[in-house]
């Protein structure tokens, strides 16, 4: 039994399928090199997903922008689900890890959307400026005042998980838990992260009850109290679903964005010393970043719910498509006379597919370049000195599903 490629799991299948270029481990591992043999190759490209099912890449810029606005390309799996069974294949679909905007379509995807735009105002967002900085710098003053750490689990996990967990109401005595939760649950695949989930949901249970009780200035008071133009409200397990989606898709991939950024600068200590004169630069770079480095590597599934054509290639209906965000990115046409496979932090790089595009582009993108922002222009103001302290070859990527970014970023700083 395994998920589907997808982090946000909404099937799960058994069986197994024919061969074609496998988005596995040694894929992930190399994975500009092989977008960039693709692309040449042509814009849509059969695979076989980490799951071991049919699918197609998309891997140039036009094709994936493309993918991600066709009408009859959908993100709810009963396309594919149909096509599936009919071929005898086992497949699963949870209503909670399944059921939110980001496994849904027009219409129930335009009305849970809204909800929860209206309770995630950038008043809301720009109001957390201040703690973002209270957190960065208290994370920085737990450390010597010169030494070795891992980053990620010293600055760029912690920070993302405390916002959220602030953001949503999570009381102060639950989130230690809650971190451990959150951080146990995402390492998909591995055998901590199923009973991790269950207890999330348990406390994100008892977070709704708490806050249907007694609400408070919070976006888990706001999302019940949310109410939509015909007046209905989100169901208890559509709230569920929705903390759970803000939770996942509002985490790992700020850590990464931060834990890329770094890695990206230290490679190329040119960048860091730019941004080291001029901070003013760090938040605008922070899509040179994104389009450099993508958290989401692979967007989540799509389906296929009539036969259709991406970048010339037919996609017969039922199909699964995933488009590869972080090769669309080294495809797009940047401003000047630069190339998309260089590191240019001074470039507006805004035309970056990193947080998806048309309908369910990402809806924190405000609150994810906010926390980088406040991060990276603490961090680089507090450490004069800031080198990996283990050879680059020694850094352990994420090696499954959709995420890049490190697992630990060893540093000496001072
Ligand atoms: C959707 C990237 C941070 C909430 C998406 C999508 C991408 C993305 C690529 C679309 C996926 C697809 O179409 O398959 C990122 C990156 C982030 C980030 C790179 C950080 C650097 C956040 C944060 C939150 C968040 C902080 C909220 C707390 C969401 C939600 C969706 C989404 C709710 C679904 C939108 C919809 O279906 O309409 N994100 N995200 N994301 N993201 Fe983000």
């Amino acid at each position: 039994n395994d998920t589907i490629v997808n982090d946000y799991g909404n099937v799960r299948v058994t069986e197994d399928s024919e061969d074609r270029i496998a988005l596995d481990a040694a894929f992930k591992a190399d994975a500009i090199r092989q977008f960039e043999r693709l692309r040449k190759k042509g814009p849509v490209h059969p695979v076989t997903l980490s799951s071991g099912l049919p699918g197609w890449l998309v891997v140039s810029y036009a094709a994936a922008r493309e993918a991600l606005t066709h009408p009859a390309l959908g993100n709810h799996p009963a396309p594919a689900i149909a096509t599936l069974e009919a071929a005898g294949y086992v497949t699963h679909h949870d209503d909670v890890n399944g059921g939110h905007m980001l496994a849904s379509d027009p219409p129930n995807h335009t009305r849970l959307r809204r909800l929860v735009a209206g309770a995630f105002t950038t008043k809301r967002v720009q109001e957390l400026r201040q703690r973002i900085e209270e957190i960065a710098n208290s994370l920085i003053d737990s450390w010597p005042s010169s030494g070795q750490v891992d980053l990620v689990s010293e600055f760029t996990a912690p920070l993302p998980v405390t916002v959220i967990a602030e953001l949503i109401g999570v009381p102060e005595h639950h989130r230690n838990e809650f971190r451990k939760l959150t951080g146990d649950a995402l390492a998909v695949g591995t055998p901590q992260s199923e009973p991790a989930f269950m207890q999330l949901r348990a406390l994100l249970t008892g977070l709704i009850d708490e806050k249907s009780k007694n609400p408070e200035d919070d976006l888990t008071s706001a999302l019940i109290a949310a109410r939509d133009d015909d007046d209905s409200r989100l169901s208890d397990q559509e709230l569920l679903s929705m903390l759970q989606l803000l939770l996942i898709a509002g985490h790992e991939t700020t850590v990464n964005l931060m834990g890329n950024a770094i890695m990206a600068l230290m490679c190329h200590p040119d960048q860091l010393e730019i941004l080291r004169n001029e901070p003013v630069l760090i938040a605008s770079a922070a899509e040179e970043f994104l389009r450099y480095d993508s958290p989401l590597e692979l967007s989540t599934l799509r389906f296929a719910a009539e036969d259709l054509k991406i970048g010339g290639t037919l996609i017969e209906k039922g199909s699964i498509v995933v488009v590869a965000l972080a090769s669309a990115n080294r495809d797009v046409p940047v401003p000047g006379s630069g190339v998309p496979g260089t590191l240019d932090v001074t470039r507006k790089a805004s035309r970056h597919l990193a947080f998806g595009h048309g309908i369910h582009h990402c809806l924190g993108a405000p609150l994810a370049r906010l926390e980088f922002g406040v991060a990276m222009e603490i961090l680089l103001r507090r450490l004069q000195h800031l080198e990996l302290a283990v050879p680059y070859d020694e850094i352990d990527w994420i090696s499954k599903g959709i995420m890049r970014g490190a697992l630990k970023i060893p540093v000496r700083y001072r």
